[in-house]
Formats: C-alpha cells, structure tokens, sequence
C-alpha cells in the first residue's frame, strides 16, 4: 500500500515549521530518555538535537524532505517497528496515530521497542471543536473514526498523564488547528496542501466561500472576534506520556 504522505506529504516543510513552545513541552515530556525513536517521524519535526534520535517514516516523499543533518530514518510503519525490544529510552510520536491503519498495534509497537516511556501529541476528539467547525462541520465527521479516544491510551497503557497543549496565536506549524486566529490562512490553498483533513475535503474550497464573505462583512469579527486578544487557545491537542518501568 502506498503510504497517504507520498501523495500529500509534498511541500510539507514550506508549511509545517516546528513550533517551538509546542517543542518545548514533547522535550520536556521526554524527561532523562537518552535515545529515542520518534515514530511517524515525517520530515523530522519536534525530533530532539540533545539526544540520540532514530526515525520511523512509512512515506518515501517524507522522508526525502527531512533535513540534512536530521537524525537518521528507517521505512516502516508503527503497527510493525523494525527494532528490538526495549532498544529505546523512549519512543515519541507527533500528530500520527490517527493515520495509522491499527492504533492498538502501534502502540504496543511503541511499548515494546522502548524501556522507559511514551510521549504522543494527538487530538481528543471530545474536545469542543474551534470555529472552523461551524463551516466545515464535515471535519468532525472525518475525525471522529481515526482520532483515538483519550481514554484509549489508558486502556492499552495503564497510567497516563494528559496534558493540554494550548495552540499559540502565532502557532509556526499550520496543522489544522494552527490558525484559530488567523482565519485568512484556511482560503490560502498552499495552506490547506499542508494540512491532511483539506486533502479529504474535495468541496472545502466552496463551503470557505461562507467564511471569506463573513471575513468581508463583519460576521466573522463580530462572532469570533472576542478570541483575537488571546495568546493561546486550547483547541484539544493533547500530550500523553506514560512511564513504563
Ligand atoms: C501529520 S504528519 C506528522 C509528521 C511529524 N511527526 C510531524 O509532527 O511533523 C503524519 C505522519 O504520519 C505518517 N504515518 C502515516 N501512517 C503511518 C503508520 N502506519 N506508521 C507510522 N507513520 C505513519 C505519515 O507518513 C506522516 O509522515
């Protein structure tokens, strides 16, 4: 099967900069680990430069744009992780398990392979959705079947800890979410190229049409205008790490 990223994964980069703060708190998350192994890797993004990181990447096309320099990568999928149990510190994994065809597998996958924890930066698909939501209710429908449960981490983990990531106003990595401020971002189409969900949406284009012309009148100020003072927002993102020894 050829992996979903060859076909959508291209210009990535251009769009999908590494956010910092959000940086921040997957490497604090990571705790003491030494070496780690970031699964659903893509171009890199988030990877750790103080540690010793090894990529997974099922996509051909990802893995041609990750940086000279980058930690080094292997092909493979997570619901099968060509490494030796307990061969990793740790094992983290950014904004991919709602891609993977077998969640559970992976997981276990990812438990296997490293010794001491797991730090996933995900979506809860019970958090309230932001206003992109109310002109493309169809994102909620694409979502909920790949989006695993919070509560699911628990199940196949044990203890978990759950952290809200909030989004910056100024988020530098344009994920679906990035632009809760920015509303003029999601009719640019070099901006949707970058986000996986616009790539299910064939008729996004036509329902935008409501939010430029909201945009233009004032609807969209008068209604959501009262987020534009905030710095932050909590839109569902969220940062799982479990201890495993
Ligand atoms: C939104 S990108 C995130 C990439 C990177 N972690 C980041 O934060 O930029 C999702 C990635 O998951 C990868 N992926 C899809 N299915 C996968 C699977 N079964 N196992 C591992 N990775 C997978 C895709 O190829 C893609 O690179």
């Amino acid at each position: 099967m050829k992996p979903i990223y060859d076909t959508i994964g291209k210009g990535y980069t251009g769009k999908r900069v590494p956010d910092p703060r959000i940086a921040a708190a997957i490497h604090g998350a990571l705790g003491q680990a030494k070496t780690v192994l970031n699964v659903g890797a893509g171009t890199g993004s988030y990877e750790p430069t103080d540690r010793n990181v090894t990529a997974l990447e099922p996509s051909t096309e990802m893995i041609q744009q990750r940086p000279q320099g980058a930690a080094k990568v292997v092909q493979g999928f997570s619901e099968n992780i060509p490494f030796a149990d307990n061969q990793f510190d740790a094992a983290m994994a950014v904004l991919t398990v709602h891609h993977w065809t077998n969640f559970e597998a992976g997981i276990r996958e990812m438990q296997r392979v490293a010794k001491e924890r797991l730090v996933i930066l995900t979506f809860d698909p019970a958090a309230p959705y932001f206003w992109l939501a109310d002109y493309l209710p169809e994102i909620i429908e694409l979502d909920q079947p790949i989006m695993p449960p919070i509560a699911k981490f628990a199940d196949l983990l044990g203890e978990v800890k759950v952290s809200s990531v909030p989004i910056p106003n100024d988020c530098t990595d344009g994920f679906l979410g990035a632009y809760w401020q920015r509303p003029h971002a999601y009719l640019d189409p070099e901006v949707r190229a970058a986000i996986s969900t616009f790539a299910k949406l064939e008729e996004a284009p036509k329902a935008l049409q409501e939010l430029e012309a909201d945009l233009k009148s004032g609807a969209w100020e008068e209604r959501y205008g009262h987020m534009n003072a905030l710095k932050e927002l909590d839109i569902g993102y969220r940062l799982v790490t479990a201890e495993l020894s």
